[in-house]
């Protein structure tokens, strides 16, 4: 009998930066597959974001090091991809993509990215998962232009993120 296959799922976004909804959500996928793949999107022409996507990285990587996240760091890893996610999925053998629902004003775009990424690729399925109650309406923008202006972030995001962008600010003339 050949061993059962591991469940893969990409859970993609742009993570400028991770916030405690994106550690929700992960945790909750953690729960349904084997192995989760963090998929930092490399997208050049999207308007400046806040961090490189290496600096992306290693903040997550970071975070995922940090007990009291409470991720279970063996079964994950984060990198950056490219180009079409159905096309990334496929190359890493996924079988779900993720993304975090938090109120109907995620529905319209999520509806149809995951109608595109279907047509594109019927062999990957979406996956959507509501984040926790407490985090719907924690979002990496709401996060940057409060931290842009001074204002407390701590309990919206992990602490390594929390002086990451502390510092980031402190360096970027606003
Ligand atoms: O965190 P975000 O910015 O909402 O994530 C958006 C993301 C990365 C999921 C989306 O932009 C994406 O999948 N980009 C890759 C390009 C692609 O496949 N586009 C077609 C999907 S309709």
């Amino acid at each position: 009998m050949t061993a059962p296959e591991r469940k893969i799922a990409i859970y993609p976004g742009s993570f400028d930066p991770l916030t405690n909804g994106h550690l929700d959500v992960i945790r909750r996928a953690q729960e349904i597959f084997d192995h989760v793949i963090v998929g930092v999107l490399h997208n050049p022409s999207k308007k400046k974001p806040l961090f490189s996507p290496e600096e992306r990285i290693s903040i997550i990587g970071e975070c995922f090091q940090d007990p009291l996240v409470e991720v279970d760091s063996a079964r994950i890893e984060v990198e950056t991809f490219d180009g079409l996610l159905v096309e990334y999925a496929r190359m890493k053998k996924a079988v779900a993509i993720i993304r975090g629902m938090r109120a109907l004003s995620d529905f319209d775009n999520e509806f149809q990215m995951a109608l595109m990424n279907r047509k594109l690729n019927r062999d990957v399925q979406s996956v959507f998962l509501m984040t926790g109650l407490r985090w719907i309406f924690t979002s990496s923008s709401i996060i940057k232009e409060v931290a842009r202006f001074g204002g407390d972030i701590s309990d919206m995001v992990p602490e390594t993120v929390e002086r990451r962008v502390k510092e980031k600010f402190a360096r970027t003339v606003t």
